[in-house]
């Protein structure tokens, strides 16, 4: 397939690229398109044929539902049943920006956007670009631009190496804002859930709603029960090619960190290459006992390690390591949507005092 790239400066939108790209989209195809969280790849959500398209081009299975992006208030409508008063008040505070609400869906949204459930996940994106594609050609469904379980991408270049002769056209505009995903609550149950932790805090989502938001274990990324999942909760998610351990948050990471390449290299035996990824402030402590030390940023400031988590994670395959450990951060604010990332990445997730597992070995007492 030739994939269009067109490069649009977000301070200098080019209105002849984005009519281009509309037309693409009002004729069946897929873009992938910046917003301020993560690219997206876009069909329009009227068109079920074009949503199909997206599920082939990112190999996603077809009971994964799509987020419905949205330009004005007036899109709102034509794609919901209906907005409680509640939602009404809080997304006039909150967008355009990185917050998904699930509403039961109207009738004009394709059936194959929300893999046939009453509900329908819509957001308005605060991203220029993103806002002027969609005032033309119509709210537009849309997963992160990756191929099906790797780190979502957060530069057009990184969207390229997934969707390039996938998509129709590709929108270059550089690299995003937050770098992690958005923030779903399902406004459908009550109380209301966190589906997934993202770039807006849910501690101020539940400010502006003056509610309570219910955080499951899930939602914080750790391995789900046996029982049913929300749709989309119970795939495999960003994964590095590189097996990555993630060690949970304490003040003191850094010790256990130490712990587990020495256990690593003990259970791996001699020659096996292992990478850290840490922080500006520990990283130091690392050179001479990893063999890689790639740093995620300041502990002291997630907004950076969040903005930087993806890039990292497509990185580390490219260091040729057989083995990495993360360091955890504190799940505070946007913490949470960086431990549901690291946790969902992670074959194996260790806490402070609990016996290491390397997979493939023994169980060992550290
Ligand atoms: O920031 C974002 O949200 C980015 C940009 C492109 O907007 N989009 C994104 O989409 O992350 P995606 O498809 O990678 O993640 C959407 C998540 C999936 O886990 C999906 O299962 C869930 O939202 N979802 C969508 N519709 C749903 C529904 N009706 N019920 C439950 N979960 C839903
Ligand atoms: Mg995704």
């Amino acid at each position: 397939m030739l994939t269009r790239v067109y490069r649009i400066a977000v301070d200098n939108i080019d209105e002849g690229s984005v009519r281009e790209c509309c037309e693409i989209v009002s004729r069946g195809g897929i873009v992938v398109f910046p917003t301020e969280t993560v690219y997206g790849l876009g069909a329009s959500a009227y068109n079920g044929e074009a949503v199909k398209r997206i599920f082939i081009a990112k190999n996603r299975p077809m009971d994964n539902p799509l987020i419905v992006h949205i330009s004005n208030k007036k899109q709102l409508y034509e794609v919901v049943e209906e907005v409680p008063e509640k939602i009404a008040r809080a997304i006039d505070v909150l967008w355009p920006g990185p917050f998904t609400v699930l509403l039961r869906k109207g009738p004009r949204v394709a059936q194959e956007a929300t893999a046939n459930l009453p509900t329908v996940a819509v957001r308005m994106p605060a991203h220029p670009v993103a806002l002027r594609l969609i005032d033309c050609a119509g709210p537009i469904a849309a997963p992160s631009a990756n191929i099906s379980g790797r780190p979502s991408p957060t530069t057009g270049f990184h969207a390229m190496v997934d969707m390039f002769g996938r998509a129709d056209a590709i929108i270059d505009s550089g690299e995003t804002l937050y770098g992690v995903e958005s923030t779903i609550i399902d406004a459908t149950s009550k109380p209301m859930k966190l589906l997934r932790p993202g770039a807006m805090p849910v501690e101020k989502i539940a400010e502006v709603l003056g509610e309570e938001i219910i955080i499951t274990p899930e939602a914080r990324g750790y391995r789900e029960s046996e029982r049913a999942l929300a749709p989309g909760m119970k795939y495999k998610h960003y994964s590095p090619e590189t097996p990555l351990i993630l060690v949970e948050y304490r003040e003191d990471v850094e010790k256990m960190v130490e712990d587990v390449i020495r256990v690593v290299e003990e259970v791996g035996g001699t020659g096996k290459k292992v990478a850290v990824i840490a922080s500006s402030e520990t990283f130091h402590r690392y050179k001479g006992l990893a063999d890689k030390v790639l740093v995620y940023g300041s502990r002291k400031n997630v907004f950076e390690v969040a903005r930087n988590l993806f890039k990292i994670l497509r990185e580390l395959d490219r260091e040729g390591v057989d083995i990495a450990i993360v360091e955890g951060v504190e799940e505070k604010g946007l913490g949470l949507a960086v431990m549901n990332r690291l946790r969902k990445a992670s074959s194996k997730v260790v806490k402070y005092h609990q016996n290491l597992y390397i997979p493939g070995h023994n169980s060992i007492q550290t």
